[in-house]
């Protein structure tokens, strides 16, 4: 059976996410650090973020669990995203950060995010309705750096370079991986260390929406551990596919020409294009995103359908943790 699969339309999505924080109102910031609070296809605007804010002169945290870094304190800008608003881990960093007195900036469609920040007064960013969480990146990732951008916080130039060059990519080379790794029982991703986010993203697309096991390891951190793995069989049959950027300096060419020798014949190679830090990034998410999509195509996989996600939501739904937020913040008192 062969789907029809319905892709993101990332060009027109990244035009109006370019408008989402038109009419929001934030002041001026200078924090001495950010924490990025998310869970899955939310959570990984914070660290498609990290990979790009490389002059924003703090130090940055991508935070993915219920706890908010001990670190966080009234200098922190906290940004909370949560495409249903409803996640809890997301929440619960949502309450700690505010009871902390972080600087706090909500990015939702609705939910209860929505609703605690629109009672506590604090800056949100309303998301258009009616997408999978992952599928809306363009809106939660350019509504991340167009609240920064309005606070002073880093420069994002790079998003006008992107926007010309997304309809220029050719996804045909995509179209022919999917092809040749489309029975493949494991996907590996490597890249440099500088697109971590990218490789998360990449990874996390291909389990949601091919369901397929899939892995990701940076450089050049793999070869001082898991080159090793391929001494004494190798693994010719499982491809490894490359991140790759067209601006690589000396040292990372040579790693990636070592790694590709040692890993064996099955490799293949994604490339950035443009030149900003932004356009890099977001044409490796563009180009992985769509492979994960051409896999769930090809294999007769229902990309939307994720039951084991929404199955251990509903089972942690019983432990009450988000009714028990609730009341905390009424017994705080803090409805304005
Ligand atoms: O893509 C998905 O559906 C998931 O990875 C969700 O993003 C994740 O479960 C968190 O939910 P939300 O994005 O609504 O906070």
């Amino acid at each position: 059976m062969v789907l029809t699969i319905v892709v993101i339309d990332y060009k027109r999505m990244c035009e109006e996410a370019l408008q989402l924080t038109d009419g929001l109102e934030l002041a001026p910031f200078k924090p001495h650090n950010i924490v990025f609070a998310g869970m899955g296809g939310s959570g990984i605007s914070g660290d498609l973020v990290k990979d790009i804010a490389t002059d924003v002169g703090v130090p940055i945290g991508v935070s993915k669990d219920y706890t908010l870094p001990p670190y966080a304190d009234s200098e922190t800008l906290f940004v909370c995203t949560s495409y249903s608003g409803n996640t809890e881990e997301t929440l619960t960093q949502f309450v700690e950060a505010y009871k902390r007195g972080c600087r706090i900036v909500a990015i939702t469609s609705g939910g209860k995010l929505l609703e605690w920040s629109q009672r506590l007064n604090i800056p949100v960013v309303k998301l258009p309705t009616g997408y999978l969480p992952r599928d809306s990146l363009p809106y939660l990732f350019f509504s991340v750096t167009g609240c920064m951008e309005k606070m002073g916080i880093g420069n994002y130039d790079g998003t006008r370079e992107f926007m010309e060059l997304l309809p220029t990519i050719d996804l045909q080379p995509v179209n022919n991986i999917a092809d040749s790794v489309k029975g493949s029982p494991i996907l590996t991703f490597y890249g440099p260390s500088k697109f971590s986010g990218v490789l998360k993203r990449v990874k996390s697309q291909i389990n949601e929406n091919a369901k397929m096991i899939a892995r990701a390891e940076e450089l050049p951190e793999l070869n001082h551990n898991e080159v090793v793995a391929y001494e004494v069989h190798g693994y010719p049959e499982l491809p490894v596919i490359f991140l790759q950027d067209r601006d690589e300096g000396r040292e990372m060419t040579e790693r990636v020409r070592f790694t590709r020798k040692t890993v064996g014949g099955n490799t293949y190679d994604i490339w950035t294009h443009g030149s900003s830090i932004l356009a890099k990034v977001m044409s490796l998410v563009y180009q992985g995103d769509h492979l994960s999509f051409k896999l769930a195509e090809i294999r007769g996989i229902n990309r939307e359908q994720i039951k084991t996600i929404d199955g251990i939501k509903n089972e942690l739904e019983r432990l009450n943790t988000v009714a028990t937020l609730e009341k905390e913040l009424e017994s705080m008192n803090l409805s304005s």
